[in-house]
């Protein structure tokens, strides 16, 4: 690859390297904007150059001073832009995109644990859960909880995988701790919810960051893809399952991802503030019996935020006082969010868990069907609280119907 990296990977602050990592050599190329290369294919200088930059790259190595980039699947140069710029925000030595979070997940198990047994602590985004509790990818897992790691390992375990803060219930679990207690197994850490911007999860002694990209990183609710920040020898691992099975990004894709890394902390803290203070509005409502929110006391009882990560997020999960029939109602009330899966957008979504982002989960691990998730966006907090307040003053109101008609 052809990046030089002119500064040292941790001498800018977080928020300049977010603007300006994979960038570094623009200006020597004499353009402003990153390039795209949309190339399925790419010449061949001769038939030897041509095979041994093919055995390079199909076995997981990086492209060879004058080879060719051979065939998409194997390099994009555009992608390979945006890797560079997701590595360096996460501390990591690389990083390897996918075309979707999930497909990033099945390179990881694929790679390191094919086989072989996988403990997972839950709880776990409901599409991480159905593929680990599928056995499709023919690892072994063993569910459990943040305290039960050290129980759970056998010989054979080649994986622990955690997500903090998890999804849906904002539960934090301590990395630190888990790794300690998982030796020498690497720990995978699920970042989606924190985004490096709060979290590097490398820093804490995990061997692996994993996002869903579709979320914060793109921010704008119009692209699909999922990246692993790793070490250089697990980067080669993954790059080999994608080139064999073929779960690649979509150059334009990284494109508008790379340019989504440039707003990511300024969008994050925003979305944060706002957060901050939905979440304490919403506890002091009567139709709400409990508010998720790793900001709140008692929802960070090992005093997390602001350690493991530098602050509590912008994804907000209620329980409501009048159980599934009010979360239903409270998603379809909502007039300024929109009743959606997904998150991490410069708008605001809410979503019922247990009908949907979590179905597949198996029933005694399924999230309570009184909890909705929200994810808040870039709308102006006012806003949004006068459409909960008005939202939330229609379940109530609807309540009060219901038992009226219980009564009489
Ligand atoms: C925490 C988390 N991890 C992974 C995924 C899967 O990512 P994708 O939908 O991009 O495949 C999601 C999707 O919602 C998620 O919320």
């Amino acid at each position: 690859m052809t990046h030089h990296n002119a500064m040292a990977p941790k001498t800018l602050h977080p928020d300049s390297l977010a603007v300006h990592a994979g960038r570094d050599d623009l200006t020597a190329l004499g353009v402003h904007a990153l390039p795209l290369d949309f190339s399925s294919t790419n010449p061949l200088p001769d038939v030897e150059i041509g095979g041994l930059s093919y055995e390079v790259l199909a076995t997981g190595g990086l492209p060879l001073e004058g080879g060719s980039n051979v065939y998409a699947r194997l390099w994009n140069p555009t992608v390979a832009r945006f890797e560079e710029a997701l590595a360096r925000l996460e501390h990591a030595e690389e990083a390897v995109a996918f075309s979707s979070g999930m497909a990033a997940l099945t390179a990881v198990l694929l790679s390191l644990a094919a086989g072989r047994h996988v403990v997972a602590v839950r709880p776990l985004y409901g599409g991480t859960d159905h593929l680990l509790a599928s056995g499709l990818l023919g690892a072994d897992v063993t569910f459990c909880g943040p305290d039960e790691v050290v129980a759970s390992l056998r010989d054979d375990t080649a994986l622990v995988v955690l997500e903090t803060p998890a999804n849906p219930s904002l539960d934090l679990v301590d990395v630190q701790a888990v790794v300690a207690a998982a030796g020498v197994v690497p720990v995978l850490v699920d970042n989606t919810f924190a985004t490096p911007v709060l979290q590097r999860p490398l820093d804490l002694g995990a061997a692996l960051s994993l996002h869903s990209a579709t979320k914060y990183v793109g921010g704008h609710g119009d692209v699909v893809g999922g990246v692993v920040a790793c070490d250089a020898a697990t980067a080669a691992a993954l790059r080999r399952t994608r080139a064999i099975t073929g779960a690649v990004m979509h150059p334009l894709s990284a494109y508008l991802l790379h340019r989504g890394l440039a707003t990511l902390p300024v969008r994050m803290r925003a979305q944060q503030d706002a957060a901050c203070r939905i979440a304490d509005w919403l506890a002091g409502r009567a139709e709400v019996s409990a508010v998720h929110f790793p900001g709140l006391p008692g929802c960070d009882p090992h005093g997390l935020v602001g350690t493991q990560q530098d602050g509590p997020g912008a994804m907000i999960a209620i329980r409501l006082a009048g159980g599934y029939e009010a979360a239903a109602a409270l998603t379809s009330h909502v007039r300024l969010f929109t009743h959606a899966v997904s998150l991490g957008s410069v708008d605001s979504l809410i979503q019922h868990p247990a009908s949907l982002t979590h179905r597949p989960v198996q029933a005694h691990a399924k999230p309570s069907d009184a909890l909705v998730r929200l994810s808040i966006g870039l709308e102006h907090p006012d806003d949004l609280i006068a459409d909960l307040a008005q939202a939330l003053d229609a379940v109530g109101a609807e309540r009060i119907d219901v038992d009226a008609a219980a009564l009489a």
